[in-house]
């Protein structure tokens, strides 16, 4: 049994992750719930108890004895306090960016790189969510055929951006104007998430072509992305367009696809079988569908490729990343 933190307890992720470590039974034996000042004192259910949740600062941190802290509280708070968390003995799983990067911070899709739990420093991250939906795909395509080349085209929801975005997605169908999203996201779509950075693309496109080459350990793979915000409530839908090193048959692809942990394979289009976020929230796999050859180039393959976001992209990868810890204890 093992004492856990939630850091962001309040939030979209903290409260799936909450409901994940109870769907799944996870051992624990001290449950704590940090969030920001604000709301300190607020009470949460688990399993039938009610949580206080705590003001996240050192003092509240030391009086713990933990084993893991899982956080979703932005970057910001994780830059300042995994590190006081995983001096304090626990290890801490990250959901924001603020770690992923960092030579000495693994950064694991449990079904793709396990490995590299093993070499982590008390700090693991969470891949960003539209990373962790493709890399189940792209990994047994990769030890299959070699991957030569990818292109991202996402359509991400507005989960993915925290409670204001939902609220702004909401206040948009009454024509109320957005407060999170620099335009209307009802009727609208915007190529831009997170922000624009000197080279012309966003943030979040960026965390794509870097992330994927970590998570693979292909620091030359060539990557591009676009990604985009629609007005759709959860699960992120992806194109992913690949071009591989060696030629394919498209029904061996299909085979390989489905025997890789953590797929499904949804694609048979007479039927009107192809994912949808609709059809993937609240599901644990990765759906792929429209598996076809791209015949504009030599070995080319289109998928795509749907997940919840908050539960494959967050949430679960969070908890099924503990478990793993667990494992090899
Ligand atoms: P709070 O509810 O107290 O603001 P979301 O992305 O869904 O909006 O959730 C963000 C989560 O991060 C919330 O639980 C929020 O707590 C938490 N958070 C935000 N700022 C801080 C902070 N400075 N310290 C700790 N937690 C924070």
């Amino acid at each position: 049994m093992y004492n856990i933190a939630i850091v962001g307890a309040t939030g979209n992720v903290g409260r799936k992750i909450l409901s994940i470590l109870e769907e799944r039974n996870f051992p624990i034996k001290n449950l704590y719930l940090f969030a920001s000042k604000r709301s300190a004192g607020k009470k949460i259910n688990f399993k039938g108890v009610e949580y206080v949740v705590e003001e996240t600062c050192e003092e509240n941190i030391k009086s713990k004895d933990l084993d893991f802290a899982l956080f979703s509280a932005g970057g910001d708070t994780s830059l300042e306090f995994a590190p006081i968390f995983a001096k304090n003995g626990a290890v801490v799983i990250d959901n924001s960016s603020a770690w992923r990067m960092d030579p000495k911070v693994p950064l694991v899709v449990p079904e793709v790189n396990p490995e590299d739990i093993k070499w982590n420093n008390g700090i693991i991250a969470n891949p960003n969510c539209s990373t962790i939906q493709a890399m189940p795909v792209l990994k047994a395509i990769h030890d299959k055929y070699g991957l030569k080349r990818v292109v991202y085209s996402t359509y991400q929801a507005v989960s993915g951006a925290g409670m204001q975005a939902i609220q702004d997605l909401e206040d948009g169908m009454k024509g109320i104007a957005p407060k999170k999203f620099p335009k209307p996201i009802v009727g609208n779509v915007l190529p831009h998430i997170d922000v624009f950075l000197e080279n012309g693309y966003t943030k979040e496109e960026m965390k794509m072509i870097n992330e994927t080459r970590k998570i693979l350990h292909l620091d030359d793979l060539k990557v591009t992305a676009t990604t985009v915000r629609v007005p759709v409530l959860n699960s992120h839908s992806e194109s992913i367009n690949v071009e591989l090193l060696n030629s394919f048959e498209l029904e061996d692809v299909v085979k390989v696809l489905e025997a890789a942990p953590g797929v499904v394979v949804y694609d048979d289009v007479d039927n009107l079988k192809y994912p949808t976020p609709l059809e993937a929230s609240d599901k644990d796999d990765v759906f792929v569908g429209r598996i076809r050859r791209d015949f504009s180039i030599d070995n080319g393959l289109n998928l795509w490729v749907v997940a919840d976001n908050i539960r494959k992209g967050a949430a679960l990868n969070a908890v099924q990343i503990a478990e793993l810890m667990i494992k090899g204890k």
